[in-house]
C-alpha cells in the first residue's frame, strides 16, 4: 500500500495510464477497510460500465501464412479470425488490464477509490506471484480495495462475474471490478499451425455494483468436467497451449448450449426474450453452431473473434464493449453470456445491460 509521505508524483505509462503511487513505497498508511453492510432488500448486482484495451501490435493472418503451411483463406474459413493483437516482447499485461478497468470505471461514472474489490481473470499473469489483480489495483489507484486473480481459463470472466455478483448481493462489497486480461501470445507455439493462428491478447472489464434492478446479474450456471483436462492444457515445462481442436470444438458447442438453456430456464425466460447472445470468442463456427442449436438468430450474435481472435477470459468483456460500440447493446437489453475452456470448465448466465443509469451508494 502507498505511504503518502514516500509515494512519487503520479506518472504516466507508455500506454498513457496515470499511476498514482510508487511500487516501492513504505507500507505505513493502510487505508481503512470499507464498511460492508448488507444491501437493502430489493437491490441486486448489475453491470454499470464496460471498458476494453488492446495492445498496439497487430498480427494479421498473413504473418502466419508467411511462416507456416497455412493461409488467410483457411484461417478465415475455419475460425472466422482475420487479425489479432499481441503484446510486444517483454511488454507487461497489467497496464493493459488497468486501462480497461479505468475505462470501465469512467463508463460507470465511478472513481477508483470507490472500488472495494478487484477480480482479474487470467491464465497469463505477469509473474508467478503476486497475481495481476494487486498490480492492477495499484495502477488504477484503488488503494482501499482487496484484489484477487481467478484462473478458470476461457470461462474465467463468467466465474469472476458470478463471484462479484455474490459479493455485492451479500453486502460484502459495494463496487467490484471484474477484468478479463490475457496475453495468450506468451503461451502460443508459433511453430504449430493448428494452434498458432488462434490466439490473441487483450483486456476487458466491467463494473459490478448494486441497483434496483429487474434482472441485473442473475445466477449463473457453472460447470466443470476434469476428466477432459488433457484435451486442452498448458503445462509448466512446455508453457504452450496444446489442444485437440476437434474434440474441444464438440464439447464447447454442447456445453455452452446446455448451460445457456439452463440459465434461461432458471431465469424464467425463453430464447425470444434475448436481445443478444455473447459467447466466448474462440471460433465463429462454434458461436454459430451454439446459436443454431439454441435458436438464436444471427443478428442477435456478438462476434468480434474476427478482430481479436481467441483472448480466453478477456473475450466476453471485449465482445460486450464491441457490441455496445456497434449499437447492439442498449440499456436494459437482456443478454445471454456463455463460455467454455480448459478444465473443462464452462458457464452461462443471463444479465441485463446497464439496466439503470445510477449505482446505489
Ligand atoms: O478457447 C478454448 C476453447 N477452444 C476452442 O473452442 C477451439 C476449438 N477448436 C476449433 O476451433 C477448431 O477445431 C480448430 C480451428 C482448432 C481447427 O478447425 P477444424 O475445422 O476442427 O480443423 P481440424 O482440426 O479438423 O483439421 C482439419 C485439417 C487438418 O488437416 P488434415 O488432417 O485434414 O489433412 C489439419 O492438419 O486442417 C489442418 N489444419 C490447418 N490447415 C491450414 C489445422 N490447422 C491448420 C492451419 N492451416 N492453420
Amino acid at each position: 500500500m502507498i505511504d503518502a509521505a514516500t509515494a512519487t508524483e503520479p506518472t504516466t505509462t507508455a500506454r498513457g495510464l496515470r499511476i498514482t503511487g510508487a511500487a516501492t513505497a513504505t507500507p505505513t498508511a493502510l487505508p481503512r477497510a470499507r464498511s460492508r453492510r448488507p444491501l437493502p432488500r430489493g437491490l441486486t448486482a448489475g453491470l454499470f460500465g464496460v471498458g476494453a484495451a488492446l495492445p498496439e501490435r497487430e498480427i494479421d493472418n498473413q504473418h502466419f501464412a508467411d511462416r507456416l503451411d497455412t493461409s488467410d483463406e483457411w484461417i478465415v474459413r475455419r475460425t472466422g479470425i482475420r487479425t489479432r493483437r499481441w503484446l510486444a516482447e517483454g511488454e507487461p499485461l497489467a497496464p493493459l488490464a488497468a486501462e480497461a478497468c479505468v475505462a470501465a470505471l469512467a463508463d460507470a461514472g465511478r472513481s477508483a477509490d470507490e472500488v472495494d474489490h478487484v477480480i482479474v481473470t487470467t491464465i497469463t499473469p505477469d509473474r508467478v506471484t503476486p497475481g495481476l489483480a494487486p498490480e492492477v489495483a495499484r495502477l488504477i489507484g484503488a488503494h482501499g480495495a482487496s484484489a484477487v486473480d481467478v484462473n478458470a481459463a476461457c470461462a474465467g470472466f463468467l466465474y469472476g462475474l458470478d463471484q462479484a455478483a455474490a459479493l455485492v448481493e451479500t453486502g460484502r462489497a459495494r463496487v467490484v471490478l471484474v477484468c478479463g486480461a490475457e496475453a495468450l501470445s506468451r503461451l502460443t507455439d508459433t511453430e504449430d499451425r493448428g494452434t498458432a493462428v488462434l490466439f490473441g491478447d487483450g483486456a476487458g472489464a466491467v463494473v459490478v455494483a448494486a441497483g434496483e434492478l429487474d434482472r441485473g446479474v442473475a445466477r449463473f450456471v457453472l460447470g466443470c468436467d476434469p476428466e477432459q483436462g488433457d484435451l486442452l492444457y498448458a503445462d509448466n515445462e512446455d508453457r504452450k497451449l496444446r489442444m485437440e481442436g476437434r474434440e474441444v470444438y464438440r464439447h464447447a458447442v454442447a456445453r455452452m448450449t446446455e448451460a445457456t438453456t439452463q440459465a434461461l430456464e432458471a431465469s424464467g425466460l425463453g430464447v425470444d426474450d434475448l436481445d443478444l447472445f455473447v459467447a466466448h470468442q474462440a471460433n465463429s463456427r462454434i458461436i454459430e453452431s451454439a446459436a443454431n442449436e439454441l435458436g438464436v438468430p444471427h443478428e442477435k450474435l456478438a462476434i468480434n473473434v474476427d478482430r481479436v481472435a481467441n483472448t480466453s477470459s478477456a473475450s466476453i468483456p471485449l465482445a460486450l464493449a464491441q457490441a455496445e460500440r456497434d449499437g447492439l447493446l442498449q440499456p436494459g437489453a437482456t443478454v445471454a453470456l456463455a463460455a467454455f475452456g480448459a478444465g473443462f470448465v464452462w458457464g452461462a448466465g443471463i444479465v441485463s445491460w446497464k439496466e439503470r443509469q445510477y449505482v446505489c451508494a
